[in-house]
């Protein structure tokens, strides 16, 4: 069978793309089948904590899967999904420590569809039968199915889905380069978390559930963390109004902002965390929804059944790679190691910042992201036509390093950025490197900027 009936079999993400074939992974690597060597700099979409192509994982896969790969969880729980809730519970908020429990899911998709129905589920535990809605923000990103775009406010891509999915209310984002209210931290008090308070005013507040939003917008806004205060403020005033906080770390847990839980940087302890991506490095699909004690409770006192299912959830070979990357991360002191990374890819990046186009580069820990500006003074964003991120992402990638490209960043429309999110493991060279193929781009789609103002 010729190369070409293989390529278009698939149903890929865009149908006018070629693709490279990825054969191979060494660290901060993806090596293609043509011989070339692409430098990872966005860790996929912020997945490769550990880097790419460490056999320990693949090993301890295959010796699960050859013992047993499959039992149903209706009546079968597994020695390595019970072992990885409890190391999970063991690096998360105190508030889940005596008495919470780990859902894990095939992904982060499948953690919001399933932490949504747990709050719905808790409410008719609890006897308040009232409550369902899941209030969230604009500008934030929860996943591709329905119930996750729902409350996702992700414009372009809930706009196909619109006529399809609820809406439940969006509140405004925490993002003060383009605040909302054109107001200034710290003079502004948090006019944006006192939006989620005045919503629920206005709003039927008994009609809701909770709150969930990212603690740091990932792919949205281009890592945009909570300012400090945001966090408590929204903690007071969900308790005020008895909703729950549900903090979606699919992108920002498992060590990527320097500490297990991005939640941690502000003492934030949510009723319901839910993580991804990093939690099994992309060895296996893997996703998890960590449950507070109290939560758990009102479902022992309550049916006890949550009744919510996947075939594949706490799957034996996708906890087996969750466990051995815990493993890595653990072996190798990758947490403790993302402070100094981050440290050394900002100073590189410092090179990038003086750009007249460059508006921003900001983030927390390896969750970093870089905001174009069509005028800096101003942060007037470019225009959609334009495609600058997409542009940036084609050159770096000609440059063999490869970008998460995001637009609409201002406004769900206008705005670009591209997420930096390499491999806990990256060195000082690829961190110059990842820099030079972001200058190489920036000169190549801003040619007659660059010449004098910029290198
Ligand atoms: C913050 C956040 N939540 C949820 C998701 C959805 O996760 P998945 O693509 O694994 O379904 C993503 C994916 O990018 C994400 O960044």
């Amino acid at each position: 069978m010729s190369t070409a009936t293989h390529a278009d079999s698939l149903f890929s993400r865009n149908l006018n793309k070629h693709y490279p074939i990825a054969v191979r992974g060494e660290g901060c690597w993806i090596i293609a089948s043509d011989g070339r060597r692409y430098l990872d700099a966005s860790g996929q979409a912020a997945v490769v904590n550990i880097g790419h192509g460490v056999a320990e994982i693949g090993s301890a896969m295959a010796e699960q899967s050859s013992r047993i790969a499959f039992a149903h969880t209706t009546q079968f729980h597994s020695e390595s999904a019970e072992k990885l809730a409890a190391r999970v519970l063991a690096i998360a908020p105190r508030n889940f420590r005596n008495g919470g429990r780990v859902y894990f899911t095939s992904g982060g998709s499948e953690a919001t569809e399933t932490a949504i129905k747990l709050a719905r589920q808790y409410f008719l535990e609890s006897k308040q039968p009232s409550r369902y809605r899941v209030v969230s923000r604009k500008q934030s990103y929860h996943g591709s199915t329905l119930g996750a775009m729902s409350v996702s406010g992700n414009v372009g891509r809930r706009a196909p889905y619109a006529p399809m999915i609820p809406e439940w209310g969006h509140v405004a984002p925490c993002f003060c380069y383009h605040c909302p209210f054109g107001k200034t931290y710290p003079e502004c008090n948090l006019a944006c978390a006192d939006d989620l308070d005045a919503f629920l005013r206005a709003n039927d507040a008994s009609s809701v559930a909770a709150f969930l939003f990212e603690p740091v917008v990932g792919a949205t806004l281009g890592a945009v963390p909570a300012v400090d205060g945001y966090t408590t403020r929204i903690a007071e005033i969900c308790r005020k109004h008895g909703i729950l906080v549900i903090a979606d770390e699919v992108m920002s847990g498992i060590g990527r902002t320097g500490k297990p839980f991005a939640s941690e940087h502000w003492g934030l302890e949510p009723d319901i965390i839910l993580t991804g991506k990093g939690i099994a490095s992309g060895y296996a699909p893997l996703g998890a929804v960590l449950v507070a004690p109290r939560l758990v409770e009102a479902f022992e006192k309550g049916s006890a059944a949550f009744m919510h299912g996947f075939t594949y959830q706490a799957h034996p070979v996708a906890t087996a790679a969750g466990n051995a990357v815990f493993d890595y991360l653990e072996a190798h002191k990758l947490f403790e190691r993302v402070a100094s990374a981050c440290d050394t890819l900002r100073k590189s990046l410092s090179r990038v910042e003086s750009h007249p186009h460059v508006g921003r580069v900001r983030g927390l820990g390896l969750l970093m992201g870089v905001e174009f500006v069509k005028d800096k003074a101003t942060r007037e964003p470019f225009p959609k036509e334009a495609g600058i991120a997409e542009k940036i992402r084609q050159a770096a990638f000609d440059k063999n390093v490869l970008l998460y490209p995001g637009q609409g960043t201002v406004d769900g429309v206008r705005g670009d950025h591209v997420l930096l999110a390499p491999p806990f493991i990256i060195q000082a060279q690829e961190c110059e490197q990842i820099a030079e193929g972001l200058q190489y781009a920036l000169n190549t789609v801003f040619p007659l900027d660059s010449a004098e103002s910029f290198l």
